[in-house]
């Protein structure tokens, strides 16, 4: 298979996890001989330094040129602080999410028995956490009418959807339920917001189309709640743009890392991949951030591509990492691996370069000629 991946490295830690990322994928390529060209384009803070604006024309075309987009991280600090500036890395995000119309968000969220000593849950609320949150990502109060007063007192975002545009990601989100454990949660806030009743009303019109799918529905506030007291009770969570990034890196929490876990945004046509967390600016060019969760996006791209069983060799090879104890800082301070260096291993166990039956003492060596 031939594919053009469109890849924009982004800022902080962006570009050192998303070049393990490509590392992987080159080394998905070599064993099962396809073809993957990278291109690359700018976006976000590295895209305002060097050009002025957050998502250049070019970077729209070159992913609209692509099969995929493979992106690293957006945001910087510096542009944190300042509420009276109109340039900001998170417009390339948004508006690059707009222009390919993106308009689902897929974030799957699991635990490894490996990490479970680094959640705030219990052990017991732990095991068995399998589910994937898709957020409605081109819509409602991300997009709707912004206003600020002349005097700078009064301000509103206006939170808007049509029938058309819950349905398409219902449709998606659905779909998925039936491959999965067969039920979709509704959050919402349908006791207050008017959008939250037409979504209830959208998805409660569609259940019939889906018999096998249990739908339930729970408010926004209460779906945070029982993401910490019993997220086994999920399984495909459907939300609005805002409720969705909220309850995202929420249930991300419950991993132990928020730098294990992927997502991906598709839509009509084009396909986004990026790891959950943002761009840690502390830790840049240090190679000790968490390269898995831009590798495990990278998987999901294979997935998106039909390239199913090197998807999984993907997972696969980055499981044994986690159960053999190579981890970056963030997972263990101690005893840990450099980002590229768990980016190698990762890509070495794709192409069946080391024996996974090795014993550790032998590895440890391997880990003392590479650092
Ligand atoms: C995310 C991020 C973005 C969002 C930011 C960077 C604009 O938090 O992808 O979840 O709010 O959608
Ligand atoms: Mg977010």
């Amino acid at each position: 298979m031939e594919k053009k991946i469109a890849v924009i490295l982004g800022d902080g830690i962006g570009p050192e996890v998303t070049h393990q990322a490509i590392r992987v994928l080159e080394s998905v390529a070599i064993h099962y001989r396809h073809k993957f060209y990278f291109e690359y384009g700018l976006m976000g803070a590295d895209a305002i330094d060097k050009t002025g604006f957050p998502l250049p024309d070019a970077t729209i075309e070159l992913c609209l040129n692509s099969d995929a987009i493979l992106l690293g991280t957006i945001g910087h600090p510096k542009y944190d602080t300042d509420p009276s500036l109109t340039v900001r890395p998170e417009q390339g995000l948004l508006k690059l999410r707009k222009s390919l119309q993106l308009f689902a968000n897929i974030r799957p969220v699991s635990t490894s028995a490996a990490l479970h000593h680094l959640s705030p849950l219990k052990t017991k609320v732990l095991e068995g956490v399998d589910l994937l949150i898709y957020r409605e990502l081109t819509g409602g109060i991300y997009f709707g009418n912004k206003f600020l007063s002349d005097d700078g007192n009064q301000a509103s975002d206006d939170c808007i959807y049509s029938a058309a545009e819950i349905e398409r990601i219902a449709h998606l989100a659905f779909k998925s339920a039936q491959q999965r454990k067969k039920k979709l949660t509704l959050v919402d806030k349908a006791n207050v917001l008017e959008t939250s009743r037409l979504w209830r009303r959208v998805v409660q019109g569609m259940a019939s189309q889906y018999p096998d799918v249990k739908v339930d529905f729970l408010f926004a506030d209460s779906a945070a709640m029982q993401l910490i007291i019993y997220p086994k009770h999920f399984d495909v969570i459907l939300t609005d743009n805002l409720f969705g990034d909220i309850l995202s890196d929420e249930a991300s929490v419950i991993t132990g890392s928020l730098g294990l876990l992927p997502s991906a945004s598709i839509g009509n046509g084009g396909a986004l991949f990026k790891p959950i967390h943002g761009s840690f600016p502390q830790a840049a060019g240090k190679d000790i951030a968490n390269p898995v969760g831009s590798i495990l996006s990278a998987a999901m791209m294979l997935d998106h591509f039909g390239l199913t069983t090197e998807a999984a060799k993907v997972r696969a090879s980055v499981q044994w990492t986690l159960e053999n104890g190579f981890v970056t800082k963030d997972i263990d301070p101690v005893n840990f691996y450099f980002t590229s260096t768990i980016g190698e291993l990762i890509s070495d166990l794709v192409q069946d370069k080391i024996p996974t039956e090795l014993h550790p003492e032998n590895i440890q060596l391997r880990k003392s000629t590479i650092i």
